[in-house]
């Protein structure tokens, strides 16, 4: 096996950072290939709580090479303080690199993320205003600066001159308080003599890295549901989560992918708005909230909770080309004595197999429930499959049936043991 994608298969949130966690102990190469500091993920390692929002999982590991591709946004100031912290607390193990090419996100990219958010009022898209969308667009305008031109001389007046243009929207259009280039400089500069020295021709090295058989893994931000084109537009974000942006955003080729795993929780979670035809808006969604600790790693805002969506499960996984899938957070529904999966919608009076991804119509799509029996039992400690009551496993091929797609990794809980990969451990 040398190319594996780890995948959201939901509206991010599913768990991707403690899968790409281990998986990263069977790979010589991690990539980030789309997304930036709006991702947040949690590694639980031995009396250690690690929160990221840019550096691969496998910074953790040494020996691995991680690296931020083209398709990423990198917000310096985050980056800057991350690698920082990290090489502070002796955690910065791998090496990591920054593809020339990545978009910078800079601290004016947040300002109109957080402008553009309060002018469309009640329309607001719930951005984590981590400047991702500006930063974006600029990259589509061709006006962004990319990592490639922190090594240059003039970077400086770079950042000004993209200050100054910022000035006249946020002037003219959002009618905000102008910013202060200088100011944005002061801030940016000391970045560059941290991160300059990662930036490299990432292209190169993955090429090489294939052609050497070296085994690299994709490590996906967000989820499916929330792609620019295949998610719930405009409730999206702006970049390719689905597994085609791990070609585009690294320059792997889809011939070298071996393994497509989609990620998973048991139920469903969404931050921020969007339909989310699933939702819980009683006592259940409550009960997953609070079991499930569904807060925010980024903003802390309270998650949307509801029942397992297997149309859109099913809907992710063929858009990716799933090879496999990994439920997450299965403890989180261990005291439930009945679970609800959604099987297919009614809208206008007509049964819906396939959803339809378009928000006026999805909002209107009612689940049809099919119900289960709840397992009704702890199973946090569990660690191999044999110990699963019936009806876990019922549920579990349930889903499997339903998406015609095995699942390979079954998560109980936040620590890195609380893993039963099949097969493997019993
Ligand atoms: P943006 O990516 O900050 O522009 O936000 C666009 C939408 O994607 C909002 O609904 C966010 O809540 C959502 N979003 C962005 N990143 C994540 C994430 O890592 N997990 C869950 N939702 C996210």
């Amino acid at each position: 096996m040398c190319v594996t994608a780890v995948i959201g298969a939901q509206w991010g949130d599913e768990g991707k950072g403690k899968l790409a966690h281990i998986l990263s102990l069977d790979h010589d190469i991690i990539l980030r290939y789309q997304g930036g500091s709006n991702a947040g993920h949690t590694v639980k390692t031995a009396g250690n709580t690690h929160k990221f929002s840019l550096v691969p999982s496998g910074v953790l590991r040494s020996d691995r090479t991680c690296v931020l591709c083209d398709g990423v946004v990198v917000n310096v100031v985050t980056l800057a303080d991350e690698v920082s912290r990290l090489r502070g607390s002796g955690h910065l193990l791998g090496d990591l690199f920054i593809s020339r090419h990545a978009h910078l996100v800079l601290p004016f990219h947040c300002t109109q993320d957080a402008y553009f958010e309060e002018a469309k009022g009640k329309g607001a898209i719930g951005t984590t205003r981590r400047g991702i969308g500006p930063a974006y667009a600029d990259k589509y305008f061709r006006v962004g600066l990319r990592a490639g031109d922190m090594l240059r001389p003039d970077y400086g007046d770079m950042v000004k001159a993209l200050a100054e243009r910022k000035n006249v929207l946020f002037k003219g259009y959002y009618n905000q308080p102008e910013i202060d280039p200088d100011k944005v400089w002061a801030e940016v500069e000391p970045t560059v003599e941290v991160l300059a020295p990662l930036v490299t021709d990432t292209i190169s090295l993955i090429r090489t890295a294939v052609r050497d058989k070296k085994t690299i893994l994709c490590e996906g931000a967000q989820g499916v549901l929330l792609d620019i084109d295949y998610g719930t537009y405009p409730y999206v974000t702006s970049s390719h989560p689905v597994s085609g942006g791990a070609t585009l955003g690294t320059g792997l080729s889809w011939r070298d992918f071996d393994r497509v795993m989609g990620v998973t929780k048991a139920y469903c979670t969404r931050v921020g708005a969007g339909p989310f035809p699933t939702e819980d808006f009683g006592e259940d969604g409550d009960r997953m909230r609070d079991a499930g600790a569904e807060y925010g790693t980024v903003t802390g805002r309270p998650r949307r909770c509801g029942w397992l969506d297997l149309v859109l499960l099913r809907y992710a996984a063929e858009l990716s080309g799933f090879t496999e899938l990994a439920l997450t957070k299965t403890d989180v529904l261990d005291s439930f004595e009945e679970l609800k999966v959604c099987v297919a919608y009614e809208f206008d009076g007509k049964r819906l197999d396939w959803p339809d991804l378009d928000p006026d119509v999805l909002s209107r799509s009612k689940p049809i429930y099919e119900t289960l029996p709840g397992w009704n039992k702890d199973t946090t400690a569990i660690r191999s499959e044999g110990q699963f009551p019936a009806a876990f496993m019922d549920y579990v091929k349930f889903i499997e049936d339903y998406v015609k797609t095995p699942v390979s990794i079954i998560s109980v809980g936040a620590d890195e043991d609380a893993t039963i990969i099949r097969g493997a451990n019993g």
